[in-house]
């Protein structure tokens, strides 16, 4: 049977690709076709939404208004939250299906060709591994993710819209060695460094792309070449991206959250010009800062966030060393945040260090920074791989 659905979607889904088009996010034609074609409501047909008191609830489609606003959010370039563990305080995202902006961006980044075998780490919904089938065609295909539910779920979507891709239920971030070679990996989930197992799992000329975070909030979308048999190099991409992080076991949260004691002594009190929302706001400098103050931190707001609250609130930074960091939001009469620190390192100082460095280096954007992963370490660089500006990522 026929529904208003059936003739509704195309027309949506092709103002969905202008869209992408006009915002510079699609410009290949062959993706452009993929986005016309696949229906990604049947690979959503439903989401969470959250309000501002932290209360989730599904989208509701059993009224036309409903359904009208349903169907608008699926058609447009929006992140979309589509698993969530309930039982948990607060509940935490499974799964969500990315922008697909920035899906058609990575993929365009991916450079595929026609006969190309494409592995994806986080299947989620189906709807990018369905767009990769329209372009390689199911066989050339195949999609992990750590949830059973959400395979069985992605599998039986994408086989009643005709394609059959290989989706297996494991932690991808061992790839999927028994299909391998693959000519191209992207993770659709952020790691802390690249597993070399995906590199081992590319031939030389082949590619993995993926969200490298070394820290919270701390990196962006990466696309390395194999160059060789121990070595793959490549660089970020030009605008900065989040996904969220592999988990290792389904249902986890992504990333255990910094366990920290603030140290009462010795606070250091000093005023700062430096943007206290720097982890939000300036993706390279806290990038940059990551390096020294290591993979776990924990960043958040401490104080009321309600614009008619008090005082403002202040941003808070904890490390499990029990070093903390709390920068006031509201400006002083000389123009500056009031900083307190306290613990074994002074978390702001490295912040406002990285600041420094940041202007020093002429303010570089994600494109000059690049990546060499070897077997045993892997290195940011600046311009070159062989620069004098380089970082080492703990592993
Ligand atoms: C942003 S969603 C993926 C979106 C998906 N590509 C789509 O089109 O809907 C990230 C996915 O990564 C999955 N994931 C997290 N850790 C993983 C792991 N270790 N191995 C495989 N998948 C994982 C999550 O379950 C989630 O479904």
């Amino acid at each position: 049977m026929t529904t208003s659905l059936d003739t509704e979607w195309p027309a949506l889904a092709r103002r969905l690709a202008r869209d992408l088009e006009q915002s510079g996010k699609l410009s290949d034609p062959a993706w452009r076709a993929a986005v016309c074609a696949v229906p990604r409501h049947e690979l959503v047909p439903d989401y969470f939404q959250q309000d501002r008191t932290g209360t989730w609830t599904r989208s509701d489609t059993t009224t036309d208004e409903g359904r009208r606003q349903w169907l608008e959010k699926i058609y447009s370039n929006s992140v979309l939250i589509t698993a969530l563990r309930q039982d948990t305080r607060p509940p935490r995202v499974l799964s969500s299906s990315t922008q697909p902006g920035l899906m058609t961006r990575m993929l365009q980044a991916l450079d595929v060709r026609e006969g190309h075998r494409v592995l994806e780490i986080g299947t989620g919904t189906g709807y990018n591994a369905a767009l990769l089938c329209h372009r390689l065609g199911s066989a050339g295909v195949y999609s992990v993710d750590v949830e059973p539910g959400l395979i069985s779920t992605a599998r039986k979507r994408l086989r009643h819209l005709g394609f059959t891709p290989t989706l297996v239920t494991c932690d991808g971030s061992a790839g999927l060695p028994v299909h391998a070679p693959f000519d191209r990996i992207i993770a659709t989930c952020a790691v802390p460094a690249i597993p070399w197992t995906w590199v081992e799992q590319v031939p030389v000329g082949g590619a993995v792309l993926t969200d490298l975070k070394i820290a919270p909030n701390a990196g962006s979308l990466v696309r390395v070449t194999r160059t060789g048999l121990n070595r793959a190099e490549g660089r970020f991409d030009s605008t900065y991206a989040a996904f969220m992080g592999l988990r290792s076991q389904p249902g986890e949260p992504d990333r255990s959250p910094a366990w920290a004691h603030r140290d009462a002594t010795s606070i250091e009190r000093h005023m700062t010009t430096v943007d206290p929302q720097t982890p939000w706001n300036s993706m390279i400098v806290w990038f940059l800062a990551a390096f020294d103050i290591g993979p776990d931190i924990s960043i958040g707001f401490a104080g009321s966030t309600d614009t008619d609250a008090a005082r403002p609130p202040d941003v808070s930074l904890t490390t499990p060393d029990g070093s903390w960091a709390r920068i006031s939001m509201g400006i002083t009469d000389s123009g500056g945040h009031e900083v307190a620190q306290g613990g074994p390192r002074r978390l702001w100082q490295i912040i406002e260090s990285a600041h420094d460095l940041w202007n020093q280096l002429d303010r570089p954007g994600w494109d000059r920074f690049g990546l060499t992963v070897t077997p045993s370490e892997q290195t940011v660089w600046l311009d070159q791989p062989d620069s004098p500006r380089r970082w080492p990522i703990a592993q």
